[in-house]
């Protein structure tokens, strides 16, 4: 007998194989994104997100307190108001649902609980777009950049540990920090949608916040090419220089050469959001029988952290969770 080498040494046991693992997922490795609808007494389902809603204000403050319980990371607000307009006011008004939600979930959890926004306009204008138009309807980067300071105000203002800008807006990370900055905001930390790529997989969650781009618009004109990989590097030291203390990619299973780059060439934390069509497809196959829902998405999870991401905003955030626990 020749001598060969054994990796299946290794994984002789269960506890074997746990004691050389190289990825853990754990609770706090997961950030749940949550919807907050304006005026609903009740938590209104969404048929493509099986097990989320939009929230009222009492049904969003109970599911904070259970991911908080199940030991998650943080939470992430997304709001849904009752009227649009051409600009988005609904962003950046103090009494827009987000800055409500902010304001009730940091006088019953204060610091105990990491609560991000979202900031973008796409859920607050009547068009659907990122950004503000211009006369002959195109995304007006500059003018969208001030509308996004003011909504960083007013998110901060409103008790938002972090700051999410989503809208791929040239700038919009070094706007967003000197708004905050100049006014007694310096504490604010940005989570920066760095290398968000115009995909396919965000179908369910465009149903969840009611946004449909005008004239059968999409957002390609803005959010990166998926044919793209080093474009993702150039786009994360442009915010990582303007500011961003976290990067994130978006969505996460398509893309994991590109948190693999990054991870391995920049020192900032690095998150990669699960988006509702990764969420969407597994719920869909494990409601049919064909696959196993809950397998998929802990091997999913931990595959994303395995290329590099330190944290993971996911649908799965809760169930996950709570399976980890023992
Ligand atoms: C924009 C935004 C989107 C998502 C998060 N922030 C939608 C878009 O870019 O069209 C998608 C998230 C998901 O699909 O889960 N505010």
């Amino acid at each position: 007998m020749f001598p060969v080498d054994r990796p299946r040494r290794l994984r002789r046991t269960a506890a074997l194989r746990r004691l050389v693992a190289e990825t853990t997922l754990r609770p706090e490795d997961l950030v749940a994104p949550l919807f907050v609808g304006e005026g609903l007494d009740e938590p209104r389902s969404i048929s493509s997100l099986p097990g989320h809603a939009q929230h009222s204000l009492a049904s969003l403050r109970a599911e904070v307190g259970a991911l908080a319980s199940a030991g998650v990371g943080g939470v992430i607000l997304f709001g849904v108001p009752t009227t649009k307009d051409e600009v988005g006011s609904g962003a950046y008004d103090p009494d827009g649902i987000v800055q409500v939600a902010l304001r009730d979930l940091r006088d019953t959890y204060g610091d105990d609980v990491v609560v991000m926004a979202d900031l973008c306009l796409d859920e607050y204008t009547s068009h659907g777009h990122c950004g503000v138009l211009d006369s002959c309807g195109a995304v007006d980067n500059d003018a969208t950049l001030e509308l996004y300071a003011r909504a960083a105000l007013a998110q901060a203002e409103a008790g938002a540990a972090v700051v999410a800008p989503s809208g791929m807006m040239d700038g919009q990370v070094g706007a967003i920090r000197s708004a905050l900055d100049e006014s007694s905001h310096a504490d604010t930390v940005i989570l920066a949608y760095t290398a968000k790529y115009a995909s396919a997989l965000y179908g369910p969650f465009r149903e969840a916040v009611n946004v449909e781009i005008a004239g059968g618009g999409d957002r390609r004109g803005y959010q990166q090419d998926y044919r793209n990989r080093r474009e993702a590097l150039r786009e994360a030291r442009l915010d990582i220089d303007e500011g961003a203390d976290i990067i994130m990619v978006k969505p996460a299973m398509t893309y994991l050469d590109v948190l693999s780059d990054l991870a391995s060439e920049l020192d900032v934390p690095l998150a990669a959001y699960h988006v509702s069509g990764e969420y969407a497809m597994v719920k869909a196959a494990a409601e049919r029988g064909w696959l196993d829902g809950a397998g998929i998405a802990l091997e999913q999870l931990t595959a994303v952290k395995r290329a590099g991401a330190d944290f993971i905003l996911t649908y799965f955030a809760r169930e996950v969770a709570e399976g980890l626990n023992p």
